[in-house]
Protein backbone atom coordinates (compact mmCIF):
# COMPACT_ATOMS: atom_id res chain seq x y z
CA UNK A 1 0.00 0.00 0.00
CA UNK A 2 1.40 3.54 -0.84
CA UNK A 3 2.19 5.50 2.03
CA UNK A 4 0.39 9.42 1.32
CA UNK A 5 2.89 11.83 0.07
CA UNK A 6 4.25 13.81 2.83
CA UNK A 7 2.33 17.26 2.83
CA UNK A 8 4.32 20.43 1.56
CA UNK A 9 5.91 22.43 4.02
CA UNK A 10 5.62 26.35 4.13
CA UNK A 11 5.70 28.85 6.22
CA UNK A 12 3.31 31.63 6.43
CA UNK A 13 4.52 35.23 7.40
CA UNK A 14 1.42 37.67 8.98
CA UNK A 15 1.73 41.31 8.29
CA UNK A 16 1.31 43.66 10.08
CA UNK A 17 4.53 42.84 12.03
CA UNK A 18 7.24 44.26 13.64
CA UNK A 19 8.07 47.97 14.83
CA UNK A 20 5.06 50.42 15.16
CA UNK A 21 5.35 54.01 14.63
CA UNK A 22 6.10 54.24 18.87
CA UNK A 23 9.05 51.99 18.56
CA UNK A 24 10.64 53.40 15.49
CA UNK A 25 10.50 56.72 16.97
CA UNK A 26 11.52 56.09 20.40
CA UNK A 27 14.76 54.20 18.52
CA UNK A 28 15.94 56.52 16.68
CA UNK A 29 15.32 59.14 19.49
CA UNK A 30 18.25 57.39 21.38
CA UNK A 31 20.38 57.09 18.11
CA UNK A 32 19.58 60.70 17.19
CA UNK A 33 20.39 61.82 20.45
CA UNK A 34 23.81 59.66 20.77
CA UNK A 35 24.42 61.76 17.53
CA UNK A 36 23.55 65.18 19.04
CA UNK A 37 24.68 64.42 22.34
CA UNK A 38 27.40 62.27 21.95
CA UNK A 39 27.64 59.32 24.40
CA UNK A 40 26.93 58.66 26.58
CA UNK A 41 23.40 59.14 26.33
CA UNK A 42 20.86 57.48 29.38
CA UNK A 43 18.01 56.07 28.77
CA UNK A 44 15.39 55.34 32.04
CA UNK A 45 14.43 51.48 31.74
CA UNK A 46 14.51 49.48 28.56
CA UNK A 47 13.31 52.19 25.62
CA UNK A 48 11.56 49.65 23.82
CA UNK A 49 10.38 45.78 25.44
CA UNK A 50 13.26 44.17 23.43
CA UNK A 51 16.69 42.83 24.28
CA UNK A 52 18.40 42.76 20.67
CA UNK A 53 17.64 46.60 20.56
CA UNK A 54 18.49 47.55 23.90
CA UNK A 55 21.54 45.43 23.43
CA UNK A 56 22.68 46.93 19.89
CA UNK A 57 22.02 50.36 21.53
CA UNK A 58 24.33 49.61 24.56
CA UNK A 59 27.28 48.93 21.98
CA UNK A 60 26.24 52.90 20.47
CA UNK A 61 27.13 54.42 23.59
CA UNK A 62 23.03 53.98 25.90
CA UNK A 63 23.39 53.13 29.59
CA UNK A 64 20.22 52.34 30.71
CA UNK A 65 18.86 52.83 34.11
CA UNK A 66 16.15 51.86 36.48
CA UNK A 67 15.94 55.13 37.83
CA UNK A 68 16.86 59.05 36.72
CA UNK A 69 18.12 59.06 40.40
CA UNK A 70 21.36 56.98 38.93
CA UNK A 71 22.04 59.34 36.26
CA UNK A 72 24.23 61.91 36.88
CA UNK A 73 23.06 65.52 37.31
CA UNK A 74 22.95 67.42 34.17
CA UNK A 75 22.76 65.04 31.71
CA UNK A 76 20.81 63.93 28.59
CA UNK A 77 18.50 61.32 29.78
CA UNK A 78 15.30 59.66 27.30
CA UNK A 79 12.08 58.27 28.73
CA UNK A 80 11.13 55.04 27.31
CA UNK A 81 8.25 54.46 25.05
CA UNK A 82 6.11 53.32 27.16
CA UNK A 83 5.78 55.84 28.81
CA UNK A 84 6.32 57.72 32.94
CA UNK A 85 4.71 59.38 35.52
CA UNK A 86 4.52 63.64 36.02
CA UNK A 87 6.89 61.85 39.35
CA UNK A 88 9.56 60.65 37.07
CA UNK A 89 9.45 63.85 34.99
CA UNK A 90 10.02 65.62 38.30
CA UNK A 91 12.69 63.65 39.42
CA UNK A 92 14.16 64.80 36.42
CA UNK A 93 13.67 68.09 36.21
CA UNK A 94 15.30 67.69 40.15
CA UNK A 95 18.13 66.27 39.09
CA UNK A 96 18.66 69.06 36.10
CA UNK A 97 18.57 66.35 33.79
CA UNK A 98 17.86 67.00 29.69
CA UNK A 99 15.09 65.12 29.27
CA UNK A 100 13.89 64.00 25.87
CA UNK A 101 10.61 62.44 26.11
CA UNK A 102 10.68 59.22 23.84
CA UNK A 103 6.83 57.96 25.15
CA UNK A 104 4.60 56.71 21.82
CA UNK A 105 2.10 59.35 21.27
CA UNK A 106 -0.36 56.75 21.66
CA UNK A 107 0.45 56.71 25.45
CA UNK A 108 0.64 60.26 25.76
CA UNK A 109 -3.50 60.32 24.52
CA UNK A 110 -4.13 57.71 27.44
CA UNK A 111 -2.19 59.92 30.05
CA UNK A 112 -4.38 62.70 28.76
CA UNK A 113 -7.43 60.83 29.39
CA UNK A 114 -6.16 59.96 32.55
CA UNK A 115 -5.64 63.11 33.72
CA UNK A 116 -8.67 64.73 32.28
CA UNK A 117 -10.86 62.41 33.83
CA UNK A 118 -9.67 62.36 37.19
CA UNK A 119 -9.74 66.01 37.25
CA UNK A 120 -13.43 65.81 36.62
CA UNK A 121 -13.74 63.24 39.43
CA UNK A 122 -14.35 60.01 37.48
CA UNK A 123 -13.15 57.29 39.10
CA UNK A 124 -10.98 55.36 36.18
CA UNK A 125 -10.71 51.69 35.80
CA UNK A 126 -7.55 50.79 34.40
CA UNK A 127 -7.80 47.44 32.69
CA UNK A 128 -3.64 46.25 32.39
CA UNK A 129 -0.97 44.49 33.97
CA UNK A 130 0.39 44.98 37.36
CA UNK A 131 3.81 46.29 37.35
CA UNK A 132 4.23 46.75 33.78
CA UNK A 133 5.68 50.51 33.14
CA UNK A 134 3.15 51.92 31.07
CA UNK A 135 0.57 51.24 33.55
CA UNK A 136 2.95 52.60 36.39
CA UNK A 137 2.91 55.97 34.14
CA UNK A 138 -0.40 56.23 33.19
CA UNK A 139 -1.56 55.90 36.66
CA UNK A 140 0.91 58.50 38.03
CA UNK A 141 -1.03 60.60 36.23
CA UNK A 142 -4.12 59.90 38.17
CA UNK A 143 -2.85 58.17 41.43
CA UNK A 144 -5.76 58.52 43.71
CA UNK A 145 -8.49 58.27 40.87
CA UNK A 146 -7.27 54.86 39.14
CA UNK A 147 -8.10 51.36 40.18
CA UNK A 148 -6.24 48.39 38.44
CA UNK A 149 -7.85 45.43 36.83
CA UNK A 150 -5.97 43.16 36.29
CA UNK A 151 -7.54 40.52 34.58
CA UNK A 152 -11.23 39.65 34.55
CA UNK A 153 -11.13 37.25 37.34
CA UNK A 154 -10.35 40.64 39.00
CA UNK A 155 -13.41 42.25 38.10
CA UNK A 156 -15.88 40.38 41.00
CA UNK A 157 -13.88 42.47 43.51
CA UNK A 158 -13.01 45.62 42.70
CA UNK A 159 -14.83 48.33 44.81
CA UNK A 160 -15.86 51.59 43.49
CA UNK A 161 -17.03 54.67 45.43
CA UNK A 162 -19.28 56.49 42.67
CA UNK A 163 -21.21 54.38 40.05
CA UNK A 164 -22.31 57.53 38.45
CA UNK A 165 -18.71 58.92 37.07
CA UNK A 166 -16.77 55.38 36.10
CA UNK A 167 -14.79 55.09 32.97
CA UNK A 168 -12.44 52.52 31.39
CA UNK A 169 -9.13 52.76 30.19
CA UNK A 170 -6.61 50.51 29.28
CA UNK A 171 -3.13 49.84 28.63
CA UNK A 172 -2.12 49.84 24.44
CA UNK A 173 -0.83 46.39 24.33
CA UNK A 174 -3.56 43.99 25.32
CA UNK A 175 -5.62 41.33 23.35
CA UNK A 176 -8.51 42.93 22.12
CA UNK A 177 -10.31 39.72 22.60
CA UNK A 178 -9.43 39.20 26.55
CA UNK A 179 -9.99 43.49 27.53
CA UNK A 180 -13.65 43.29 25.69
CA UNK A 181 -14.73 40.48 27.73
CA UNK A 182 -13.11 42.29 30.63
CA UNK A 183 -15.13 45.51 30.16
CA UNK A 184 -18.09 43.25 29.65
CA UNK A 185 -17.80 42.28 32.68
CA UNK A 186 -17.01 45.14 34.17
CA UNK A 187 -20.35 46.87 32.70
CA UNK A 188 -22.24 43.32 33.98
CA UNK A 189 -21.30 45.10 37.37
CA UNK A 190 -21.19 48.66 36.82
CA UNK A 191 -23.92 49.55 34.09
CA UNK A 192 -22.99 53.07 34.21
CA UNK A 193 -19.69 52.15 33.11
CA UNK A 194 -18.33 55.09 30.71
CA UNK A 195 -16.60 53.89 27.43
CA UNK A 196 -13.19 55.98 26.22
CA UNK A 197 -13.20 58.04 24.04
CA UNK A 198 -11.40 55.99 21.67
CA UNK A 199 -9.91 53.11 21.47
CA UNK A 200 -6.89 52.69 23.81
CA UNK A 201 -5.16 49.40 22.83
CA UNK A 202 -3.38 50.80 19.92
CA UNK A 203 -4.11 50.34 16.15
CA UNK A 204 -0.37 48.22 16.06
CA UNK A 205 -1.44 46.11 18.78
CA UNK A 206 -4.72 45.30 17.24
CA UNK A 207 -3.50 44.68 13.40
CA UNK A 208 -0.79 42.65 14.77
CA UNK A 209 -3.43 40.61 16.46
CA UNK A 210 -5.69 40.56 13.17
CA UNK A 211 -3.08 39.08 10.89
CA UNK A 212 -2.13 36.59 13.31
CA UNK A 213 -5.60 35.26 13.90
CA UNK A 214 -5.51 34.76 10.53
CA UNK A 215 -2.57 33.15 10.32
CA UNK A 216 -3.28 31.29 12.92
CA UNK A 217 -6.63 29.24 11.26
CA UNK A 218 -4.25 27.71 8.96
CA UNK A 219 -0.48 27.40 10.96
CA UNK A 220 -0.20 24.35 13.17
CA UNK A 221 2.93 26.06 14.85
CA UNK A 222 3.18 29.38 15.28
CA UNK A 223 6.50 31.23 16.07
CA UNK A 224 6.65 34.99 17.77
CA UNK A 225 9.09 37.02 17.59
CA UNK A 226 10.16 39.11 20.48
CA UNK A 227 11.10 39.78 24.47
CA UNK A 228 9.33 38.26 27.19
CA UNK A 229 9.06 41.57 29.15
CA UNK A 230 7.04 42.95 25.69
CA UNK A 231 3.46 42.50 26.49
CA UNK A 232 1.70 42.77 23.04
CA UNK A 233 4.33 40.20 22.32
CA UNK A 234 3.32 37.47 24.64
CA UNK A 235 -0.28 38.73 23.78
CA UNK A 236 0.53 37.26 20.30
CA UNK A 237 1.07 34.25 21.50
CA UNK A 238 -2.25 33.98 23.62
CA UNK A 239 -3.96 35.16 20.37
CA UNK A 240 -2.49 32.46 17.73
CA UNK A 241 -3.20 29.64 20.67
CA UNK A 242 -6.99 30.86 21.03
CA UNK A 243 -7.29 30.77 17.42
CA UNK A 244 -6.33 27.76 15.77
CA UNK A 245 -2.72 26.77 16.62
CA UNK A 246 -1.66 23.88 17.79
CA UNK A 247 1.78 25.49 19.30
CA UNK A 248 2.87 29.01 19.98
CA UNK A 249 6.07 29.66 20.75
CA UNK A 250 8.01 32.77 21.36
CA UNK A 251 11.72 33.54 20.47
CA UNK A 252 13.88 36.12 21.22
CA UNK A 253 16.43 34.62 18.56
CA UNK A 254 16.31 32.28 15.88
CA UNK A 255 18.53 30.07 17.58
CA UNK A 256 16.06 29.38 20.55
CA UNK A 257 13.85 27.43 17.45
CA UNK A 258 13.59 23.75 19.59
CA UNK A 259 13.28 21.08 16.58
CA UNK A 260 11.37 18.69 18.26
CA UNK A 261 8.52 21.79 17.85
CA UNK A 262 8.89 21.23 14.00
CA UNK A 263 8.66 17.60 14.19
CA UNK A 264 5.12 16.31 12.12
CA UNK A 265 4.51 20.13 11.38
CA UNK A 266 3.64 21.26 8.11
CA UNK A 267 2.71 25.16 7.91
CA UNK A 268 4.17 27.28 10.35
CA UNK A 269 3.20 30.95 11.11
CA UNK A 270 5.62 33.33 12.04
CA UNK A 271 4.78 36.64 13.50
CA UNK A 272 6.79 39.35 15.55
CA UNK A 273 5.97 42.15 18.43
CA UNK A 274 5.70 45.65 17.97
CA UNK A 275 9.53 46.28 19.13
CA UNK A 276 11.13 43.39 17.40
CA UNK A 277 13.71 44.35 13.94
CA UNK A 278 12.78 42.60 10.92
CA UNK A 279 16.29 41.43 11.21
CA UNK A 280 15.50 38.96 13.89
CA UNK A 281 12.21 37.74 11.97
CA UNK A 282 14.73 37.04 8.72
CA UNK A 283 17.11 34.83 10.92
CA UNK A 284 14.01 32.66 11.87
CA UNK A 285 12.94 32.79 8.26
CA UNK A 286 16.33 31.57 7.33
CA UNK A 287 17.00 28.51 9.87
CA UNK A 288 13.54 27.48 8.91
CA UNK A 289 14.13 27.32 5.10
CA UNK A 290 17.49 24.98 6.46
CA UNK A 291 15.03 22.96 8.42
CA UNK A 292 12.82 22.55 4.98
CA UNK A 293 10.31 25.33 5.10
CA UNK A 294 11.55 27.16 2.24
CA UNK A 295 8.12 27.63 0.84
CA UNK A 296 7.28 31.53 2.48
CA UNK A 297 3.72 33.37 1.57
CA UNK A 298 2.62 36.22 3.43
CA UNK A 299 -0.74 36.97 4.94
CA UNK A 300 -1.74 40.87 4.32
CA UNK A 301 -4.79 41.95 6.49
CA UNK A 302 -3.90 45.82 7.02
CA UNK A 303 -1.32 48.05 5.82
CA UNK A 304 0.14 50.96 8.32
CA UNK A 305 1.76 54.20 7.26
CA UNK A 306 1.52 55.85 9.89
CA UNK A 307 4.75 57.73 11.18
CA UNK A 308 5.60 60.03 14.60
CA UNK A 309 7.97 63.29 14.30
CA UNK A 310 10.64 62.68 17.03
CA UNK A 311 10.34 64.11 20.05
CA UNK A 312 10.75 67.91 19.93
CA UNK A 313 13.96 67.84 21.87
CA UNK A 314 15.76 66.19 19.02
CA UNK A 315 13.94 68.29 15.89
CA UNK A 316 17.35 69.90 15.40
CA UNK A 317 20.98 68.96 14.59
CA UNK A 318 23.92 69.30 17.03
CA UNK A 319 24.55 72.80 15.24
CA UNK A 320 20.56 73.66 16.16
CA UNK A 321 19.71 73.20 12.61
CA UNK A 322 16.08 71.85 11.93
FE1 LIG B 1 2.80 53.07 20.61
FE2 LIG B 1 1.29 50.98 20.19
FE3 LIG B 1 3.76 50.94 19.50
S1 LIG B 1 1.19 52.36 21.91
S2 LIG B 1 4.78 52.16 21.02
S3 LIG B 1 2.21 52.28 18.64
S4 LIG B 1 2.65 49.24 20.36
Amino acid sequence: KDTPAPRPKRVILAAPRGYCAGVDRAVIAVEKALTNFGAPVYVRKQIVHNIHVVSTLEKKGAIFVDDVAEVPEGAHVVFSAHGVSPAVVQGAKDRNLQAIDATCPLVTKVHREATRFARDDYQILLVGHAGHEEVEGTMGHAPERTTLVNSPADVATIEVDNRDRLVWLSQTTLSVDETMETVRLLRERFPTLQDPPSDDICYATQNRQVAIKKVAEEAELVIVVGSANSSNTVRLVDVALENGARAAHRVDYASEIQQEWLDGVSTIGVTSGASVPEVLVQQVLDDLADAGFADVSTVVTAEEDLMFSLPKELRTDAQGNP
